[in-house]
């Protein structure tokens, strides 16, 4: 067989430390696969006015799957400041190069893991009924709606009038918002369409049967976002009571889902969402299992395009030092759901289990996980930098 060419994409920032760290990781664990370079983030905005230029496309259309490092993004005036000068006068307008990419692709479905590793400092931990500390051992995959709802982009701020006007004729926007002057009116929609909630609702349960959860937690607001959470609501009975009848849907509201997760996360599997509602529900289990140093995720459109990529962004302020201070973590997690994906379990399971000895064994620990604050002089004070944590887990391979 032909060897598999993965499209790598460090982007900003910490993007390449940790990716280049996580290459060294997979070749170690025996991966063999050819890489090439997308080029992606601030620099080609600066340099070429696109911060996702075609022919980084081109290398996903071809070659399909991706790692991807982070972006950095910055507002409006900061990003036209930036661009070179021979470029300014063209009209052009930044925007993020992974919306872009989730668009482009239709990435729809992401998945983001959050697994307790056993002596991980940073674990949640609580009291039990004898005032004993108890560490809840929590195996949670959130499913987000990656493409529609509230980060769907359709929005306005002193909308032109035959939006205000179809708006005003929905009686309770004329109550509530009739008598505001309509320049200081913004809006932003939350728009679900029935085929993409019923595909993250399906690769939800595909997942939780796959892998052996025994529910499916909806996490959304349905008693008062009556349609889209409404609509989702019904779609996952439906599906439920058809196509999973061995698995357990359970239902709760967002807000009080995020109360639960600090009570008992140990409880739930797999859970589903909208874009937002997966947005921050799968930071809030993110805390409870070590925070950005840790939290993966997976995006892939259902025609077998996908990108994998930590949660956490370029980190700026960490980018310049001399060396890489960061948590590769992450990224390694992201490269074993992409492992995952391409069927190539063994491998992954290999990694993951030595990152779960070096963690359990606790002499190789970056500042995150000692607790400190990330200066350029965390490596003398005793915590392992970026390239030590890749070396342990390497070690234990
Ligand atoms: P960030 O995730 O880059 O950093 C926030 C803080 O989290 C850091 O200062 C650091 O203390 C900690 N942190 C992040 N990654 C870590 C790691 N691997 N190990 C240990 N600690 C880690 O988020 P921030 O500062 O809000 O954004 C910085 C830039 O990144 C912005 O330009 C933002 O737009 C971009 N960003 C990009 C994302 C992406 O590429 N998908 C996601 C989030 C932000
Ligand atoms: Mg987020």
């Amino acid at each position: 067989m032909s060897k598999r060419t993965i499209v790598t994409m460090p982007g900003d920032g910490i993007g390449k430390a940790v990716l280049d760290e996580t290459l060294r990781v997979l070749e170690a664990a025996g991966f063999d696969a050819e890489y090439v370079e997308g080029d992606i983030g601030w620099e080609f905005w600066k340099s070429e006015g696109n911060p996702l230029p075609q022919r980084t496309i081109d290398l996903l259309e071809k070659h399909k799957i991706a790692l991807f490092g982070a972006i950095t993004s910055k507002p409006k005036d900061e990003a036209f400041e930036e661009l070179a000068p021979e470029l300014k006068d063209k009209g052009l307008v930044y925007s993020s190069p992974i919306v872009g990419l989730r668009q482009h692709f239709n990435l729809e479905i992401c998945a983001r893991p959050c697994k307790t590793y056993k002596g991980n400092p940073l674990n949640f931990i609580r009291r039990g009924q004898g005032n004993e500390i108890e560490e809840p051992e929590i195996d949670v995959v959130i499913f987000r709606q990656n493409t529609e709802g509230l980060y769907g982009g359709v929005e306005w701020s002193n909308p032109e009038d035959k939006v205000y006007e179809t708006f005003m004729s929905h009686p309770k926007f004329k109550k509530n918002f009739g008598h505001v002057p309509k320049e200081e009116i913004s809006i932003s929609t939350r728009i679900f369409s029935k085929e993409r909630t019923y595909n993250i609702l399906k690769a939800a349960f595909d997942y939780a049967r796959k892998y052996g959860y025994k529910s499916v937690t909806l996490a959304e607001k349905p008693n008062v976002i009556r349609e889209t959470s409404g609509m989702m609501y019904k779609m996952a009975l439906q599906m439920q009571k058809n196509d999973y009848p061995e698995i357990e849907l359970w239902n709760t509201n967002i807000d009080a889902q995020m109360m639960w997760l600090t009570k008992n996360p140990e409880n739930y599997g797999v859970i589903v969402a909208g874009n937002m509602f997966g947005d921050i529900v799968s930071d809030g289990f993110a805390g409870l299992i070590g925070g950005l140093g840790f939290a993966c995720s997976a995006q892939w459109s259902l025609d077998g395009v996908a990108v994998f990529e930590p949660t956490h962004g370029s980190a700026p302020k960490y980018a310049d030092y001399e060396t890489s201070i960061v948590n590769p973590i992450a990224m390694i997690e992201s490269a074993c759901m992409m492992l995952d994906f391409i069927e190539e379990k063994e491998i992954s399971d290999k990694i993951r289990k030595a990152v779960a000895e070096v963690i359990a064994e606790g002499k190789v620990r970056t500042y995150d996980m000692m607790k400190m604050r990330g200066t350029a002089d965390v490596v003398k004070k005793g915590a392992a930098s970026t390239k030590e944590m890749a070396d342990a887990i390497i070690a234990k391979l």
